[in-house]
């Protein structure tokens, strides 16, 4: 069952005593904050044995990397055969364990203080003594748990940002530490994006929890909403009476390789009636960022015995799936990468933002049953019963 979100006005040891509110003000995209005991008495929430296991699986992305006589190397699960936690320099780095492991996905919700559009993952490293993966930036913004073991951290704020050649990983080429923190169970470190930083195990049974969040680029963004653009355009597929491009004033020409101008003219014209909107933007970024992780294959529920059925169940809560997505903007909903049948009404909106709906009191609007009903099918969304909390 998700915990209920943090108010953004209350000051929390998850963030060192500031509220959410704080914390994006004062740090967020703009500098690091080292936070002691932002859970204290900390216990690793999943098991080194759990994360070798997924990184065994074809649909985890995981990665294994280590250093053979000073040198990098870097493997891509999945993986038959692991170093064991007893040797050195090694560290094992499997991402979107939140898509796998309730309790890692419970931890990751309690960041949602940051839009979920921003959300990547939550990736986990376990490492020998040594472990890590050389001093680099990342185009994110991450939150590095300490899980278990000790991690000494070693960050700068250099602009020098020239990576070494020819090898396998992103690994700075002259990286000066600034600051240097040796992080225990419990302890976070919070990075904005392009802070250099270098994180080495010192104990055999390090594991680091990455809750990361990613920023579009520019020219992802542009080349998905034109993209949204042209699926839009009236005569795609080419329909009867569209107006084509007309030269009725073309004369007999000497050159005929050469390109008319008239063409160019033609497409630039065509171009500048392309609903190009704050509508479109929004539904394309709506489908586009509440795309499930690839990889990710939800289990569908069984379409008899509905607990939705005509009934409105009067008790049990909705929950939505660990890797659903869901985003609304306006009266439309967007899930798993879809427009929703049914619009944002107030209690959709509810549940896209605690990620659960208590069943007790009035009953859906037949369009938001339907579209529950559908969600549930496709594993999207389960119904709890009161007494399985
Ligand atoms: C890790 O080694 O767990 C974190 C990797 C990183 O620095 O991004
Ligand atoms: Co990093």
């Amino acid at each position: 069952m998700p915990d209920a979100l943090l108010p953004p006005d209350q000051p929390t040891p998850l963030l060192g005593g500031l509220s959410p509110a704080d914390f994006m003000r004062r740090h967020w995209q703009k500098k690091p904050l080292l936070i002691r005991q932002a859970i204290p008495g900390m216990r690793a929430p999943i098991r080194a044995t759990a994360l070798r296991r997924l990184a065994r699986e074809d649909d985890v992305e995981s990665r294994l990397i280590w250093r053979e006589d000073g040198e990098w190397a870097m493997e891509h699960g999945p993986f038959s055969r692991l170093p064991k936690a007893s040797e050195p320099d090694w560290t094992l780095l499997v991402q979107g364990v939140d898509l796998h492991d309730d309790a890692i996905a419970a931890l990751r919700d309690r960041f949602r203080f940051v839009p979920d559009a921003r959300l990547d993952d939550a990736m986990i490293s376990i490492a020998g003594t040594g472990g890590g993966v050389g001093p680099h930036v990342d185009s994110y913004d991450v939150f590095l748990l300490q899980a278990a073991g000790r991690r000494r951290w070693r960050i700068s704020q250099q602009k020098d940002l020239e990576l070494q050649p020819d090898v396998p990983l992103r690994i700075l080429q002259d990286f000066r530490a600034e600051e240097e923190y040796v992080l225990e169970p419990g302890d976070m470190l919070y990075l904005p994006p392009q802070v250099a930083h270098d994180g080495v195990a010192m104990d055999p049974d390090c594991m680091t929890i990455s809750i990361g969040f990613r920023a579009p680029r520019r020219a992802e963004l542009a080349r998905g909403l034109l993209e949204a653009a042209a699926d839009a355009l009236p005569g795609m597929p080419a329909t009867a009476g569209e107006r084509l491009y007309r030269d009725a004033s073309q004369p007999a020409t000497a050159t005929p390789a050469a390109l008319p101008e008239a063409l160019v003219d033609e497409a630039l014209t065509a171009f500048a009636a392309v609903r190009l909107d704050r509508a479109l933007a929004a539904d394309f970024l709506g489908a586009y960022l509440s795309e499930p992780k690839p990889g990710v294959v939800f289990e569908p529920a069984d379409a008899d015995c509905s607990p939705l059925d005509a009934d409105w169940p009067q008790s049990g809560t909705l929950v939505l799936a660990r890797s659903t997505r869901v985003l609304y903007t306006g009266r439309k909903l967007f899930i798993n990468g879809e427009p929703a049948e049914a619009p944002a009404s107030a209690r959709l909106r509810a549940l896209a933002d605690t990620r659960r709906l208590a069943c007790a009191g009035r009953a859906p609007s037949e369009a938001e049953r339907e579209a529950l009903e559908t969600w549930r099918e496709a594993g999207w969304l389960h119904w709890v019963p009161d007494d399985a909390r």
